[in-house]
């Protein structure tokens, strides 16, 4: 096999058992999904697929939920991609589109490489549509915060501390982040792609309002 084609296989296996039963969003499907989305737009943006794949897998690895410290965790995949016989070039770009991919309350962060830019479209695109539906519920869940209360209102100013750890419901997620994604795309592609998973999360609250209100 490639050199490339092992570490990718290599970084999968540490995804796996790391994300092994998480329930709140993160699970192994999503790292799957990221990943084939990746692909997808590198080969449009004409990028380098292999870090686009490694960065995709490994960008959720040193996430602060999953995480007490974050930092030192990033530090260890730094050495693991390292010992992979990855060039450190490489290794410190994979660590650098994983530092700056996450949205943590503002969506200001952008990674400074195309490549970057597409794992972090790939990211948002698996945050909107349906599939971001099903895991802003089960994120929600998880916490044991409400679907809706009408009584409660989206916050304007969202500090990443107030972001991860604020009284929040399910549909108060939509407008502090959701909504918000498709113009913060990157890519051409990943915009394309944002459109019509956006428009299916417009239709959706239109219809939860109506049934909300027993109108339909
Ligand atoms: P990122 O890694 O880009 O910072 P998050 O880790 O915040 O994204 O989100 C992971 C998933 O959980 C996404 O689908 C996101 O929309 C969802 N999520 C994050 N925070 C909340 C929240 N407060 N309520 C509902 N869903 C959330
Ligand atoms: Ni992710």
């Amino acid at each position: 096999m490639q050199k490339e084609n092992i570490i990718l296989e290599n970084a999968k296996k540490l995804v796996q058992v790391k994300l092994a039963g998480e329930a709140s969003g993160h699970d192994w499907w999503h790292i799957v999904r990221v990943r084939n989305m990746a692909c997808k737009i590198a080969l449009e943006e004409k990028a380098d697929a292999f870090i686009c794949q490694l960065t995709a897998l490994l960008h959720d690895m040193a996430d602060e939920k999953l995480n007490d410290k974050p930092d030192e965790e990033l530090e260890r995949i730094h050495f693991w991609l390292l010992e992979q016989n990855l060039s450190p070039t490489d290794a410190d770009h994979v660590i650098r589109n994983i530092r700056t991919l996450s949205f943590k309350g503002n969506g200001k962060l952008v990674p400074d490489s195309l490549e970057g830019q597409i794992v972090q479209d790939a990211d948002r695109l698996d945050a909107i549509g349906a599939i971001g539906i099903a895991r802003c519920m089960a994120y929600s869940g998880s916490k044991g915060r409400p679907i809706h209360d009408p009584v409660m209102k989206p916050r304007e100013q969202l500090t990443p501390e107030v972001y991860r750890n604020g009284q929040d419901t399910a549909i108060m997620h939509f407008y502090e982040k959701l909504l918000k994604l498709k113009d913060l795309m990157n890519t051409d592609f990943g915009r394309k792609m944002a459109e019509q998973r956006h428009q299916y999360l417009e239709n959706f609250l239109e219809e939860f309002y109506a049934e909300w209100d027993g109108q339909r």
